[in-house]
């Protein structure tokens, strides 16, 4: 049985103090509640020192939205693995198709970034999904699973990887996938997963659902065999909304 994992992905919204008031608005909600979920956020690199002290004493697991993949050197702009782990994160969400489409990241990339990630030690969900224009001309599967076998070429051990299924179509739109459109494609990708590395390994990796996930859709997303858990963007925003996303977890 798959503990499922829900994450917020804040994306680049919020000061310092107002991740802070965020995150403590969440660990206060969630504090009395039965949680049957790990569950995580995702603030801005400058908020993750901070909020890490915030969350200390909830349950709430730190993520950073990205990394590099290389340990240090000069590459201005970029953060690496060491700092993730210094500023107290465990989870690293790599390939959104945010990064993906603005910032050139392609599977080669993402790969480079899955590889350095998980050889810190730190916990990584993989994104993948396909655009309006792949769905429409029928080739999500064929898309997605590329993603999912380049991201993980050369990685053995998967017990820290969580792969996010979000169709690009989804993300921020409102639209979401429908339940049956979004198990189709994580039964697919958990048949890739099967492939390379087992079906008692792949029956073991937690497949996250993101784009436009609400409190009103989330129940009967994560309700779905498949879908163990969501990424969510906007919904994540807001304490109440987010919690009630956590918990529709199953
Ligand atoms: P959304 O974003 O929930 O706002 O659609 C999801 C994501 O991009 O992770």
């Amino acid at each position: 049985m798959r503990t499922q994992i829900v994450v917020g992905n804040w994306k680049m919204n919020n000061s310092i103090s107002e991740s802070i008031a965020l995150a403590e608005a969440v660990a206060a909600g969630i504090a009395d509640i039965p949680l049957n979920c790990e569950a995580g956020i995702a603030p801005a690199f400058p908020a993750l020192g901070q909020v890490a002290s915030a969350i200390s004493r909830s349950p709430l697991q730190l993520a950073a939205q990205n990394c590099h993949f290389e340990d240090n050197g000069a590459y201005t702009g970029e953060v690496s693995t060491s700092m993730l782990k210094s500023a107290g994160c465990s989870w690293v969400i790599l390939g959104h198709s945010e990064r993906r489409q603005y910032f050139g990241e392609d599977n080669q990339v993402v790969n480079r970034k899955v590889k350095k990630a998980l050889a810190a030690g730190l916990k990584v969900i993989l994104c993948v999904g396909e655009t309006l224009e792949e769905r429409e001309s029928g080739v999500t599967e064929t898309i997605v699973n590329t993603q999912v076998r380049e991201g993980l070429q050369g990685v053995d051990d998967v017990s820290r990887l969580v792969i996010a299924y979000e169709p690009v179509w989804a993300i921020g739109t409102g639209k979401t996938a429908s339940k049956e459109q979004a198990e189709e494609v994580h039964a697919s990708i958990r048949a890739t997963l099967s492939e390379l590395y087992g079906s008692q390994t792949a029956e073991g990796i937690r497949i996250q659902y993101g784009g436009s996930v609400k409190p009103s859709n989330a129940s009967e997303l994560f309700a779905m065999p498949n879908i163990d858990g969501g990424l969510i963007g906007g919904a994540s925003l807001k304490p109440e909304d987010f919690i009630a996303i956590l918990t529709a977890c199953k």
